[in-house]
């Protein structure tokens, strides 16, 4: 038929088979290879026809490279409709994940079955779209208005047996062999003389959704958006199914998909998907480096650091040790640990036999000795390099030889830690964010003489604890620290010159970010910073620079820890509130620094927040410190919750103009000072050649 999709009758049914490696996804030749098969079909003897796929999955959806492309025919709607308008029963047989377009294709065909193990979703929401090919008009219509607009929304997929529950399948396969259950199942359906089935002639009773839930449902999304353009304009086409006869529900998708495709915001959610999968890629590893095995691990320090960290191994069945200094301190440790599983099953996702399953994978020493035979050790004490050296000396005196050593240090040298051991190659830093066993990104830290298979068994263990890795070189505070600098700099500056807290904040969340600079600051204890500025001697002696968090910290307010830094929080609810007595000291402290406080707008708080970031973006760039610019927007997107939407920053730098970017870093340059404002040669170098970060990458081979 095609060399990616053939056609074979099997015991009376045609068998129309995918196979399109990695994922199956719906190219140009798939979407023709398939309706040639099933146009084949209709004038053969086969009673019923059975679609599948080859390989590791059914059709993970379309091909997203094809996006932004000229369309090429056969479009999928084409193909559908030669689907659904078989003049023989159509089934698909599922197995992996039916995503997207894959899954659009599926609740085309009249049946659907699956084996237990599979997948079905829609998660055209993730990259800043919606399904195009009728999943929004077809799900409602089987599944109901609210478990579609919940799945489509969402995203996640479901397993088989919900889906089950949820109609969106018919039949879950039982025989190991899934082709020969489908093909099985076609039979008995023909046999019992089974209807043509179209999901498009169920029509939805306008009454059963009750008045206002769609304007509840933009109203709930929006407030979660975060950027995000989508959700709105799934709420349209869900409306569009109950209000609208199909065709039309079809051309209203259709027409909407149409305008996310081209969005700015579905360009940079793309941009992600396929930067996280690249950054797990290290550019001069070879390919057939050999892994070390990780079979146990130990993790230094009990804190909420070190528990979180355990966490991660032991829910992917790895056992932990964890080792503290004093009994009382490890039964802390562990403690912490049975009661953030225990919160998991008091929410229902956990049982407790699975609760105590994973407990048994944790266990605790103060003996060194005890984790002789560990295959990886992760320290995760505070932040003191003495301290880490010491600990680094012990390990290495203690581990077994072939053991990888990682630190989990936010800002410390690697190479000084490594030094500290006669294995330096077996050295890396692991750096987690907190809380560890939540948050996505792990920046893996390559020291001076790390080992490559120390770098890629690290990498392909990150992935195993569902991490999204990215590469750093050593330097202080690594991509992600080292880059908030200026960012948190200028959010207290801007106080100065004449914005209130909840400005700044409010511009920043509008603009996508999960929490603005100074609620940041007081989550994570503005003290953290006061200290980290006590021992640096590379400030420059200016009153104004971080005025407002020296004050607060020295009158104790700490931030949420002690229920105020630049707001307040009320005890009950942990709601932060604008602080009048803050308030008025921001505008007391400029006076005396003679600042005329002027009214400043959102753009210009955005600039002078975002542009230092990109600005050391670049300098982290041109040091090699990132192999890639797309693997500094995964830290922030996935480290430091910067909207997907927009990219992460170097992406969005490419799509506001590094001219733009650049000329902003000058104006603020002659106005503030060249020790605050100074712009990375390479950003100045790209911004008077015209090009991006991304052609950057391209041209050396990084992307
Ligand atoms: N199009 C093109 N390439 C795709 C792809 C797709 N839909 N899905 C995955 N790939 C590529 C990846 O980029 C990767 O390439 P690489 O090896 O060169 O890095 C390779 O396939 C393997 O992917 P993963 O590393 O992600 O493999 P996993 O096994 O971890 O995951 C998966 C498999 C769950 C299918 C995951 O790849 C995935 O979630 N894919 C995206 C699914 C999706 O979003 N589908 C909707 C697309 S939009 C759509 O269908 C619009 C429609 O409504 C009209």
């Amino acid at each position: 038929m095609s060399d990616v999709v053939s056609y074979q009758i099997v015991d009376n049914i045609g068998v129309v088979s995918v196979n399109s490696p990695p994922v199956n996804a719906l190219s140009q030749k798939v979407r023709e290879g398939i309706l040639s098969a099933v146009t084949a079909a209709q004038g053969d003897a086969s009673e019923a026809i059975v679609l599948r796929c080859d390989g590791r999955t059914f059709i993970a959806g379309a091909d997203i490279t094809e996006f932004g492309k000229p369309p090429m025919a056969p479009g999928l709607p084409e193909v559908l409709s030669a689907i659904e308008n078989s003049s023989k029963p159509v089934i698909a047989a599922i197995h992996g994940t039916a995503l997207g377009g894959g899954f659009e294709v599926s609740l085309a065909c009249h049946y659907r079955c699956a084996i237990a193990s599979a997948k079905v979703g829609l998660p055209e929401v993730k990259l800043g779209l919606l399904p195009g090919a009728g999943g929004t008009q077809r799900v409602p219509r089987i599944a109901g208005v609210k478990a579609a607009l919940d799945m489509i929304t969402s995203g996640n997929p479901v397993s088989a047996k919900t889906a089950l529950g949820m109609g969106l399948i018919d039949e879950v396969i039982s025989n190991d062999d899934l082709q020969a259950g489908a093909v099985q199942y076609a039979k008995d359906l023909v046999a019992s003389g089974a209807p043509l089935r179209r999901i498009r002639d169920i029509t939805i009773d306008p009454a059963t959704v009750e008045p206002g839930f769609f304007d509840a449902a933009r109203k709930k999304l929006a407030a979660r958006a975060r950027g995000a353009i989508a959700p709105d304009k799934i709420v349209s086409c869900i409306e569009a199914a109950v209000e609208l006869p199909m065709d039309k529900g079809l051309e209203r998708e259709r027409e909407l998909f149409t305008e996310l495709v081209t969005s700015p915001e579905s360009a940079a959610m793309r941009h992600i998907f396929f930067a996280e999968r690249l950054a797990a890629k290290i550019k001069d590893l070879p390919k057939d480096t050999v892994l070390r095995d990780i079979k146990k691990v130990a993790i230094i320090g009990g804190g909420t650091m070190g528990g979180g960290i355990a966490m991660c191994f032991a829910n992917v069945g790895i056992p932990v040790v964890m080792v503290e200094v004093t009994d009382e301190a490890l039964q802390r440790g562990l403690g912490i640990i049975k009661k953030n599983y225990s919160i998991t099953v008091q929410k229902g996702k956990l049982a407790e036999d699975q609760m105590e399953g994973l407990l048994g994978l944790i266990s605790g020493t103060t003996d060194y000795n005890d984790i002789a035979d560990v295959d990886m050790v992760i320290e995760a004490v505070y932040e003191n390099l003495e301290l880490k050296k010491q600990i680094f000396a012990k390990l290495d005196g203690v581990c077994k030889q072939g053991a990888i050593l990682a630190s989990n240090t936010s800002y410390q040298d690697i190479d000084q830690i490594a030094a500290a051991t006669k294995r330096p190659q077996d050295v890396l830093g692991l750096h987690f964010f907190s809380p560890a066993n939540v948050m996505k990104l792990l920046e893996v830290v390559r020291g001076e003489k790390t080992a490559d298979d120390v770098l890629a068994t690290s990498m392909a263990i990150g992935k195993k604890i569902q991490k999204v890795c990215a590469l750093s070189r050593v330097c202080y505070g690594f991509i992600g620290n080292r880059m908030l600098g200026g960012y948190g700099r200028e959010s207290q500056m801007l106080l100065m010159d004449g914005c209130l807290p909840t400005q700044v904040d409010s511009a920043l969340e509008g603009f996508g970010m999960a929490m603005g600079p100074l609620a940041m600051g007081d989550l994570a204890g503005l003290d953290v910073g006061y200290k980290a500025r006590q021992g640096r001697t590379d400030l420059p002696d200016d009153p104004k620079l971080y005025r407002m968090g020296t004050l607060l910290v020295e009158m104790g307010r700490h931030g949420q820890k002690t229920g105020a830094g630049f707001y307040k929080y009320d005890p009950e609810t942990r709601r932060r509130l604008a602080d009048p007595i803050v308030e008025g000291m921001i505008v007391d402290e400029s006076n005396k620094l003679d600042i005329e406080r002027r009214e400043i707008d959102n753009e210009e708080i955005l600039a002078r927040c975002l542009y230092p970031l990109i600005n050391e973006g670049a300098l982290i760039l041109e040091e090699g410190i990132a192999q890639r610019s797309s693997d500094i927007d995964i830290v922030y997107v996935f480290g430091y919750a910067f909207p997907a939407a927009k990219g992460g920053p170097m992406h969005y730098a490419d799509h506001v103009g590094l001219k733009h970017v650049y000329d902003k870093m000058c104006e603020y340059r002659d106005l503030y000072g060249e020790q605050y404002w100074k712009p990375a040669p390479l950003l100045k170098e790209l911004a008077e050649s015209g090009k991006t970060f991304a052609q950057w990458d391209k041209e050396r081979g990084a992307s």
